[in-house]
Order: C-alpha cells, then structure tokens, then sequence
C-alpha cells in the first residue's frame, strides 16, 4: 500500500510532498476509529514495553527529531506505530531556515540530503500546542538547539530557554549540537563549550523535584579523540544517555555523479549511506563505556536487519527517519516484532 502511495508522492518536491502527506493523514486519523484501526495494525503483536532513563516506552522505535519539527502531526505518528516521538530541533525565537530547495531525495541510494536550518515555529508556540497532549500513551522527547543569529559564546542562553519553556511538556530531552546546518553550532561538541551547555543545563533540571532525562545528539563526523572528550563531559555531567548520529556532511557511499552530488549543494546526508559510519560512532561509545551510557541509534535504518545490527552496536531503541520516508510504517512494524530479551539477537531475518 505504502509503495504505491510512495510512487505519488515522490513525483512531487520532497518538502511539498511531506507536508501533503502529513496533512492527508491528520485529517485521516480524525476519522471516528481510524486512528485506533491503524494504531492496531502499525504496533506489532510483539511490542514489549520497556523502561529507560526512568520512562516506560511501549517499543523500541521512535521518530527522529526534524520529522516532526513543530508537533503538529503527533496523532499521525503515534498511529504509525512509534513508542516515541521525538520533536524538534525547537529555537527559542521561530525561524524561517534556508531558501528552498533545501531537502533532496536520493531514490537509488535510499538517502536524503537536508539543509533545513531549523525552521520551526519557535518554543512558545510549539509549548503551546503541546498543552492538548497531556494525555498521552507514548514518549514525547523535546530536541532543542539555538537560533541561527546567536554566537556560540551565548548558545546557552537558547537552550535554558527552550528547557525551561517546554520543560512540563515533554517526558525528555535532546540537546542537539550536531546539525550540519546551522554555522557553527557543531562547535558546541568541542569540551569547554559543551561542558557550559550540560552543567548549566543539569543544574536548571536539579531544581526540579523530578528532574527530566537529558540526552545528547552527536555527529557521525567527530574523530574518536572528539568523541572521548564528549564522553567524558557526558559522564561528568551525568547526561542520562546519546544519540548517535545525526547527518553527516560527508558524501561517502553514495552512487550519484560528482556532479550531481555538487548541484545538490551543502547539508546533512542521511538513509542508507550514513550507517556504516553512525554505526561505528555508536558502537565506538558503547565499547569505550562498556555499556554504561544508555544509545539510541539513529542513522540508516532500511531495514529490520539494520535495526537488529544498531542494537548489536550497542543500542538500547533505535529512531527513524529516512527510513520511514521510503519504507513507510512497514518498517516500523517489522522492527516493532524484533525479539530483544537480554539483547540476545535473533538469527538474520529480511524485513
Ligand atoms: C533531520 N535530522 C534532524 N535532527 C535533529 O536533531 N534536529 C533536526 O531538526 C533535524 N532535522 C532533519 C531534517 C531532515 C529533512 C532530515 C532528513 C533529518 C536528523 C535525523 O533526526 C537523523 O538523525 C538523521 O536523518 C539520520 O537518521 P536517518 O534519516 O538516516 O534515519
């Protein structure tokens, strides 16, 4: 079904054709039962709920941040079959992002190459909106960053504001410093200033009697002396767990023309091509903490077979995005019926 819909949708500019989509499906799930048939049939018999960082998850599969950049389309997603949906990345002030076109599709590659910029409604708005989803079944993770006006020496600032902003409004946090599209901002990974970020973060979540979970989004593209230095500013300020990866500015692995690849122009590079090196960045942090920092991986994820092979890596739950893109709620669904007891893998199975 998804495949034929697909064929569609992707004769229309990749953005347009995301926000059809998602508005055809709202509209959808408003329908008296739709939304519960589809809840039914997109979560897999298997689901097994979960804790992590203090928070029962119904599976391991979540919605990558970005998606879902201003929580509008929440109803869908959760109808989709996602024990998480993370939104974001949320600025303090809203932001319009770069001029279109900004996101390209790769069909032969399975990949994207996005150079959004953080468009998003900005926090107030974006709190606002998730005032009417008090009561809800599924985790809801806030990704937050800076405008793309503020220095990096002020970065900071930006962060409190949306932590604090949306801090009784989503069950954790993502503080993202790995965009490849916003000047700058993958700076914020070097020790000092990340170090500045997290303590000031840690000590506004320690004022609340139950503090939120903070986690960490990293790049694929740190060297592992950068990611020895961010792991050790993450244990010292004990952040509760990373996501490995973002995009990538790298353009390995894919089989387009060094042409076509130049007319695309600069951003973040996702799907099938980035998950070797996500992998290796997730598997690298597992085995240097010896499975102390709790991962969600996140980069590549096709097929049942990656998920399976990220939670070999190390991963604790496993996030979506491109993935979805050209799979659909399908993917979900296989990964959601992957039997994890004890982390003992299941032989290889195509999904
Ligand atoms: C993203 N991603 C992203 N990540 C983030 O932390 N904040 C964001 O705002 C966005 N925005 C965004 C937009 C688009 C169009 C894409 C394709 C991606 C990154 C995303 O969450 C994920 O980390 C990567 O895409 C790698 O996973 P996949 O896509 O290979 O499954």
């Amino acid at each position: 079904m998804y495949r034929i819909l697909r064929h569609f949708f992707f004769l229309l500019n990749p953005e347009k054709a995301h926000h059809l989509t998602m508005n055809m499906m709202s509209v959808l799930v408003k329908i008296p039962f739709s939304k519960f048939l589809l809840k039914k049939i997109h979560l897999a018999k298997r689901n097994e709920p979960f804790e992590l960082f203090g928070l029962t998850f119904k599976n391991r599969v979540g919605l990558g941040a970005g998606f879902d950049k201003d929580a509008q389309y929440l109803d869908v997603m959760e109808a989709m079959g996602f024990g998480h949906i993370e939104i974001g990345t949320v600025t303090p002030m809203p932001q319009a992002g770069n001029d279109a076109p900004r996101l390209f599709r790769i069909f032969e590659d399975r990949a994207l190459i996005n150079r959004m910029g953080f468009n998003n409604d900005g926090v107030e708005k974006i709190a606002e909106r998730l005032k009417k989803y008090k009561n809800r079944d599924y985790i809801l993770g806030g990704n937050i960053g800076k405008n793309k006006n503020t220095p990096n020496e002020n970065a900071v600032d930006d962060y409190l504001i949306c932590f604090k902003k949306l801090f009784y409004d989503v069950d954790y946090f993502t503080i993202n410093v790995s965009s490849p599209n916003t000047p700058n901002l993958r700076e914020l990974q070097d020790k000092e200033a990340l170090n500045k970020i997290l303590s000031a973060l840690q000590a506004e979540n320690a004022k609340h009697e139950f503090p939120k979970p903070i986690l960490l989004k990293i790049s694929p593209d740190l060297s592992f002396e950068q990611l020895d230095q961010v792991i050790e500013v993450v244990q010292k300020n004990k952040i509760h767990g990373m996501v490995a990866t973002n995009t990538t500015i790298s353009r390995e692995g894919l089989n387009l023309s060094a042409l076509e690849i130049e007319n695309m122009g600069a951003g973040g590079l996702s799907g099938r091509p980035l998950f070797d090196k996500s992998t290796a960045v997730l598997n690298y942090i597992y085995e240097k903490t010896n499975g102390e920092i709790p991962l969600i991986a996140v980069g590549g994820i096709l097929r049942k077979q990656d998920a399976i092979n990220k939670f070999k890596a190390g991963a604790e739950m496993v996030q979506l995005y491109t993935g979805f893109i050209y799979r659909g709620p399908h993917l979900v669904r296989m990964i959601n019926k992957i039997k994890l007891s004890n982390k003992i893998i299941p032989a290889v199975e195509e999904g």
